[in-house]
């Protein structure tokens, strides 16, 4: 353990809080070595530091998951499953799988951050979640130490939801997650953009490797890449509401994006709110809303992380009194 570690390069909006103790594990053994001292104090495990605010010290300890290695665990005529350490760079393996011609994350292509915490909320982008190629994950119980395997029955999946984020926040360590790709892939392009992407490559028969690269251009077009401007991706969630609240926002604004979530509710699109709300692009000194995704928040740098939440605060309420919709962040806050 070192004490008084500042976690600027640990978390990807860049902002500079100290940890008390700060420690880096590799291996099951180192992790199983740290419980003990873990147990008797509050920690934060990260891989990447893509989801977190930070709005002051930590006072407990950071602790690095760096377990790496990457094993095909299984491999049929039709698909394979591959392994991956929670410590993996998540688009190093998605690349690493694409050039193999295995099929199923490539629109996952480009989001920053580590395996590990890809289960956590079930990260997911342009028509694919995790949950759609998750075979299980390994994870260890934090009272026991002992290694447990959760399957897709067992991990609650739900949009930007897991229950390692509820009924088991805080009982259990990833260590590896597998998941189930296809060696005879068939694209999803039916997110829009993609196919409009693809369209402006001038690719016709799209193989996974289109596809990601497509996902590349398109997050690279929209999206502000952390090692140069501070941010989190989108920092609030989309919301889903009832079918009527979308009615009421229709009869002043024909045109609101919106997509059917089931039960009569629909998933409205938070960046479009935001951007109607006039806040896209705005800056007010060391933070701002992205000019180009009104969805992400940034730090310019020299900022806190008070400032990022007061920000992020200021529109959730002005969210609330224009559209009558709540606005849920889906950035971690410490
Ligand atoms: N929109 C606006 N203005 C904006 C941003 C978006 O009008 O400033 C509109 C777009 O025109 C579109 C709709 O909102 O009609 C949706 O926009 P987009 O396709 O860019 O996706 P998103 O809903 O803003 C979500 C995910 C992203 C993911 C993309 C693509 C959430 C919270 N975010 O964003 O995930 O990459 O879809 O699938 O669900 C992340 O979670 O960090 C993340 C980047």
């Amino acid at each position: 353990m070192q004490e008084g570690v500042s976690l600027k390069p640990y978390n990807t909006f860049g902002i500079d809080v100290k940890a008390r103790h700060f420690a880096a594990f590799h291996s099951l053994q180192e992790l199983q070595d740290l419980l003990p001292t873990l147990r008797n104090m509050p920690f934060l495990i990260s891989g990447g530091g893509s989801n977190m605010l930070f709005t002051q010290d930590f006072e407990g300890a950071f602790v690095l998951n760096r377990m790496v290695g990457i094993q095909e665990v299984l491999r049929t005529e039709e698909e394979v499953v591959i392994s991956a350490g929670a410590g993996e760079n998540w688009h190093q393996f998605v690349q690493h799988s694409v050039s193999l011609g295995y099929g199923g994350l490539e629109n996952l292509s480009l989001i920053p951050g580590c395996v590990g915490a890809s289960p956590m909320q079930n990260i997911g982008a342009y028509g694919v979640e995790i949950k759609d190629v998750f075979e299980y994950v390994d994870a260890v119980e934090i009272s026991t130490g002992t290694l447990r395997r959760f399957h897709l029955e067992d991990c609650a999946f739900g949009y930007r939801e897991s229950v390692f984020k509820h009924q088991l926040k805080n009982q259990y360590i990833i260590c590896s997650v597998a998941f189930r790709l296809s060696l005879n892939p068939k694209v999803n392009t039916s997110y829009g953009v993609i196919e409009a992407e693809l369209e402006r490559m001038s690719v016709i028969n799209p193989s996974i490797k289109d596809v990601s690269q497509a996902v590349i251009n398109i997050r690279k077009s929209k999206l502000p890449d952390p090692a140069v401007l501070g941010n989190a991706g989108s920092f609030f969630k989309n919301p889903v509401v009832p079918e009527a609240v979308l009615d009421k926002i229709r009869s002043t604004y024909e045109k609101v994006p919106s997509y059917p979530a089931g039960e009569g509710n629909v998933k409205l699109a938070a960046g479009w709110l935001i951007e109607q709300a006039g806040w896209k692009g705005k800056r007010f000194g060391a933070v701002g809303v992205h000019e180009l995704q009104a969805l992400v928040l940034v730090h310019y740098g020299g900022g806190t992380g008070k400032e990022v939440y007061d920000l992020s605060q200021a529109i959730i309420e002005d969210i609330q009194q224009k559209f009558g919709v709540i606005l849920e962040r889906e950035v971690n806050i410490y």
